[in-house]
């Protein structure tokens, strides 16, 4: 068997990896738009984890957003709908081809106002996150600044306010997170949304198949 045979690259499905949660719902929210559907992921109360079109020839499954990508890598889903916080961090050999327009927040520098000072400074600062490549892109290489990262796993706002961290990296949507906890963002690394993503082996074995799902959902997406 060779890399190319193996999982959904070899099969004649199309397996779609899809982001558990609210992202989950928005993409086939999104692909019944562009005429692709799967009653069997509709049931709330199941707790299966694979589900099939059989007459479209469909597979999709539910995973935690940073494994997508892992899974499109290495061909167990020829295609993954994840945000682009996650394929940054993740930086995995995949294709990014469409951006969808929903999932949309900002990854941003954020602490209290005081913290605004050690960042003007180029200060040696301590930076708490989820995302410790994108920190340490972000002060590496575009504002060329010593930092320490500190991995967090969640409720990374902790950080500052238990003055394990000077500054979080973290993503922000309304702001309320930022705001009931006294901090504020002090600088944006870049926009976010949901985009999706394609194992680089379908491309070529799969090339008919997925260009006309790409061109399905990018018709779905500049409809809205
Ligand atoms: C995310 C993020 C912020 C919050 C931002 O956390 O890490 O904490 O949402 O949203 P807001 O700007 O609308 O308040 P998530 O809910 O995913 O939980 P986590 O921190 O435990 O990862």
């Amino acid at each position: 068997m060779t890399d190319t045979d193996r999982g959904a690259v070899g099969s004649e499905y199309l397996t779609i990896a899809l982001t558990k949660g609210r992202l989950a719902d928005q993409t086939m929210e999104l692909l019944a738009r562009a005429g692709y559907t799967c009653e069997e992921l509709g049931d709330k109360k199941s707790r299966k984890l694979i589900f099939t079109n059989e007459d479209q020839k469909l597979r999709f499954f539910l995973s935690k957003g940073p494994d997508v990508p892992t899974y499109v890598e290495y061909g167990a889903a020829d295609i993954g709908v994840t945000g682009s916080d996650v394929i940054m961090e993740e930086n995995r050999r995949v294709f990014e081809v469409l951006d969808l327009d929903f999932g949309k927040c900002r990854m941003c520098v954020a602490g209290p106002a005081e913290a605004g000072d050690l960042l003007r400074h180029h200060e040696m600062i301590r930076v708490a996150s989820k995302y410790p490549q994108i920190a340490k892109d972000y002060f590496y290489n575009r504002k060329h600044q010593t930092v320490d990262i500190i991995k967090l796993n969640g409720s990374v706002e902790l950080g500052p306010i238990v003055e394990l961290a000077d500054v979080i990296v973290d993503i922000v949507e309304t702001g309320s997170t930022l705001h009931e906890n006294g901090l504020m963002v002090l600088e944006e690394v870049c926009p976010i949304s949901a985009r999706m993503i394609v194992n680089q082996v379908s491309m070529s074995m799969k090339a008919r198949r997925i260009r006309e799902f790409i061109a399905r959902v990018r018709d779905a997406v500049n409809m809205q």
